[in-house]
């Protein structure tokens, strides 16, 4: 039995779909992302989970027992928002310390907890401190403090580190994994940033138009995309037109003026997802496309190349390993192995 499952849950707002049909099973201790782009579905989801909204029908276990009966006060959740909501009248302490004072925890234990919980977020020397005398980080680590200092069954975090500029917001993620690593709590993490999806989470679910892409771990839904749509959405990447035909028995995609023999599949109009950093230059034929060298970027610790092709504008990510590259202008050709492309219907464009 799953920690949490959502089965077939789904969410109409009139005639619109925003959640549809969804599944997820999460174990405890995971930290699962919800990924997708604006408006894919993602926060009615965590708000289905939360309480605050009604699913239109299926149903959401936890440890076995039905959640949708119950008030999301009952429910045993910490939650971050993106913005922060703290009591601008109480010090971060008294904020971390509301929680445990409607649950009627004694005060000893309440001030030991509130302590805990600030070192923990790294705020032990500013528990006395009101938050509009803190920056936007310290506000949002106070937000998660209150979250976890009731020691929720899940924390539930929606784009909380959306708000921090660039910097601070890695420096977060970091310091986010960490800290859930420490509590172990079960998290479910709702973001747009492909980026954090991947360096938080153990599970990422891809999401698109209220329907679930994809369910992995961030390496493997990276490497073996199942959608044109997944390999777009996480990474860059480049697509490419191509056939699937059988010749001779064997089946060969054809791209360009290349062949590559694939596993056997159907003939079919495909496009083909291969990664910047998986193409290199050959000099043989073989499993190749030819194209010429119309920019090549210096970018430090890699070569970035955009080369014109028969089948477009391909993307090369080299590494600068010191050894010689093909410049501006030159006729190259690139290939890539076999098991780095991800081929798919060719209707099944990333949008
Ligand atoms: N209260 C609501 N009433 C009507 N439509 C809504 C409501 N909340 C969300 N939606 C719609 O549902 C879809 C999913 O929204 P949301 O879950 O907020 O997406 P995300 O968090 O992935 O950006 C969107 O098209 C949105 O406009
Ligand atoms: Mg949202």
């Amino acid at each position: 039995m799953p920690f949490l499952a959502l089965e077939s849950l789904t969410k109409r707002f009139g005639d619109q779909v925003a959640v549809d049909a969804l599944d997820l099973a999460v174990e405890p201790g995971e930290f699962v992302s919800l990924l997708g782009p604006s408006g894919c579905g993602k926060t009615t989801t965590l708000q289905m989970i939360a309480g605050f909204i009604e699913p239109t029908s299926g149903a959401i276990t936890l440890e076995g027992r039905d959640l949708l009966g119950m008030q999301p006060n009952q429910r045993g959740l910490g939650i971050v928002f993106q913005s922060y909501a703290l009591f601008p009248h109480m010090t971060a302490a008294e904020n971390v310390a509301f929680g445990l004072e409607m649950r009627r925890v004694a005060k000893a234990e309440r001030d030991q907890r509130v302590a805990q919980t600030l070192e923990l977020v790294g705020l032990g020397a500013l528990a006395d401190r009101y938050p509009r005398r803190m920056s936007g980080g310290q506000q949002q680590r106070v937000a998660l403090a209150r979250a976890l200092v009731i020691r929720p069954r899940i924390l539930l975090l929606d784009e909380p580190l959306s708000n921090l500029d660039a910097k601070l917001r890695e420096e977060m993620q970091i310091e986010l994994r960490q800290i859930q690593r420490t509590v172990g709590t079960t998290t479910i993490l709702v973001t747009h940033d492909q980026a954090e999806a991947m360096a938080l989470s153990d599970r990422i679910v891809v999401m698109n138009k209220g329907k679930v892409e994809q369910i992995g771990r961030p390496h493997e839904a990276y490497e073996k995309p199942a959608s044109a749509f997944v390999a777009g959405f996480l990474g860059k990447t480049n697509v490419l037109p191509g056939a699937v035909h059988h010749d001779t028995g064997a089946a060969i995609a054809m791209i360009g003026d290349g062949r590559w023999p694939v596993p056997d599949m159907t003939d079919a109009q495909v496009s083909i997802s291969v990664r910047p950093e998986k193409i290199d230059f050959i000099d043989a034929a073989a499993c190749s496309i030819g194209g010429t060298v119309r920019t090549r970027i210096f970018q430090g610790n890699h070569w970035l190349y955009q080369v014109d092709t028969p089948c477009g504008l391909v993307t090369v990510i080299r590494q600068n390993s010191g050894q010689a590259v093909p410049a501006e202008g030159a006729a190259v050709r690139l290939t890539w192995r076999t098991e780095d492309m991800a081929i798919h219907p060719a209707a099944a464009t990333a949008s």
